[in-house]
């Protein structure tokens, strides 16, 4: 309950240094003057108030979440109660946006080795999100988890996603064959109110249904049951995430832009995308945020990437995300970072506080050159190599950015999910594009279908049979 405290509120705002992102770092050639300002005062007003005129409408529903949730919160918190009662295990079935964000936060707020805790300790049922089609992912799963002790929850806002779909049914059918008429009591349903098939098998089957909004498309979902239900499950302050969405919302409100860090990080990295920057590195130095990268580059990618902008023309806008992982990554990508292409802007997560401590021993002053490690601890040590790649990125003209978090938690996870959601908006304004279709993504879905012969799709089946044939020369 500290978010409810002022004081906690401001110590836990998230800063953003962008230091190295200016000349007066990184040289002229690849760093900017405060000619950034103002030479895009009327670009950045422009998609500030494109941004503020929808909130709210349309696909910007999301921007709603931490306001208009308070009977679902407390639905979703009484659900989760009952479920970590009966059930051993949570199962997410979902992909994209329906499966991206729930492990994100999981592996962001719990213990990094949950589902590996003794019951007691973990107090929660384990969690798995399922994500993929993999026939030996799906039989190794159901090698570990006792259906009869797991709660499933299917999502998706179409209700029609080939992956998601095909999961539900083979659950379905051993739930079915082991629990006959209580099968229903270990699936629940999240998907969209008003459109696509999971609503109406939900009704058929008579499941728990959560609803996902209209305006709140797949990878801007995670604040809402979609993510909610998941995390409130495995024990985490549902409250305290939207409260630090709501905290983050208020800043982004502010039309300065050096007051805006989600305007602030859309300008850098849409005027970095100008000069050539087409790769967008998410580094955090923090297990625990290791998978708000792979959610960070899906909105990134699925969001910006697009053939045309809002009058139709062809811009093929974009900006290619990449996941690294410090200090992991230090010891494989960053040598390309350091000397590669200049076509790389690198946004770095540090952690200031971790939430606990490991000393390195000491024993061995006999060899100064390992000696010099003892008595320090681990998280000096992460740190200090993130402060160090900082600085070899910055000597080696590389721009880069820092985003800081007090320490990891709710309320600022809360904040940073909200803040790149935000940043997303903005920089798809900036860009003029339609930021929240996936017309990309769509086009592989109807494929799928196509290829397995559903009905409606006969047309795109007819162009795909159409199109050339590989040729045997070119395999080797
Ligand atoms: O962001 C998106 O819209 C997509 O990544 C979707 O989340 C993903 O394709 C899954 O869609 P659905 O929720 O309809 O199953």
């Amino acid at each position: 309950m500290n978010y409810k405290n002022l004081k906690w509120r401001k110590n836990m705002a998230l800063k953003l240094d962008y230091n190295n992102m200016m000349a007066e770092y990184v040289g002229a050639e690849q760093g900017f003057t405060n000619d950034l300002f103002a030479s895009n005062t009327k670009l950045v007003k422009n998609a500030f108030n494109t941004v503020k005129e929808n909130r709210g409408k349309g696909m910007m529903g999301w921007t709603e979440l931490p306001y208009n949730q308070n009977e679902i919160v407390e639905d979703i918190i009484a659900t989760a109660k009952d479920i970590k009662k009966k059930f051993d295990n949570f199962v997410v079935l979902g992909i994209g946006g329906s499966a991206l964000g729930p492990i994100a936060v999981f592996q962001a707020l719990c213990h990094l080795r949950h589902n590996e805790l003794p019951k007691k300790v973990r107090k929660a049922p384990k969690l798995y999100v399922e994500d993929n089609v993999d026939p030996e992912r799906m039989n190794a799963l159901l090698d570990v988890i006792d259906v009869e002790k797991t709660m499933f929850n299917v999502v998706t806002k179409s209700g029609s996603t080939s992956e998601t779909m095909s999961q539900y049914l083979i659950i379905m059918d051993i739930l079915k064959k082991k629990l006959g008429d209580k099968a229903k009591d270990h699936m629940i349903a999240t998907t969209s109110m008003s459109k696509g098939n999971l609503i109406k098998i939900a009704k058929e089957e008579n499941l728990k249904t959560f609803y996902i909004p209209d305006g709140v498309g797949g990878r801007f979902s995670e604040l809402c049951p979609v993510g909610l239900l998941p995390a409130a499950v495995v024990g985490i302050d549902i409250k305290e995430l939207l409260a630090g969405a709501k905290f983050m919302d208020k800043i982004c409100m502010n039309p300065s832009v050096k007051k805006n860090p989600a305007l602030l990080l859309a300008l850098l990295q849409y005027e970095s995308m100008k000069n050539g920057k087409n790769i967008g590195v998410m580094m955090p130095y923090a297990d625990s945020l290791k998978y708000i990268a792979d959610w960070y580059c899906q909105l990134w990618a699925e969001s910006l990437g697009k053939a045309v902008d809002n009058e139709g023309n062809y811009v093929y806008a974009g900006q290619t995300p990449v996941k690294a992982l410090g200090v992991t990554d230090q010891h494989s990508q960053v040598q390309l970072y350091r000397e590669g292409p200049f076509d790389k802007v690198i946004t770095i997560l540090a952690v200031e506080n971790f939430r606990s401590s490991v000393e390195i021993s000491q024993g061995l002053p006999h060899i100064p050159d390992v000696n010099f490690l003892c008595g320090h601890t681990m998280n000096e040590l992460i740190n200090t190599e993130r402060e160090a790649t900082e600085y070899a990125l910055t000597t080696a003209n590389r721009p880069n950015h820092t985003i800081y978090l007090n320490e990891v938690n709710a309320f600022t996870i809360g904040q940073l999910l909200f803040m790149f959601e935000m940043q997303t908006a903005f920089a798809g304004a900036m860009l003029n594009i339609d930021t929240f279709n996936q017309p990309g993504v769509e086009g592989g879905k109807n494929a799928t279908y196509a290829l397995f012969g559903r009905k409606g799709y006969e047309k795109t089946k007819e162009e795909m049979d159409n199109s050339p044939k590989k040729n045997e020369k070119y395999f080797c």
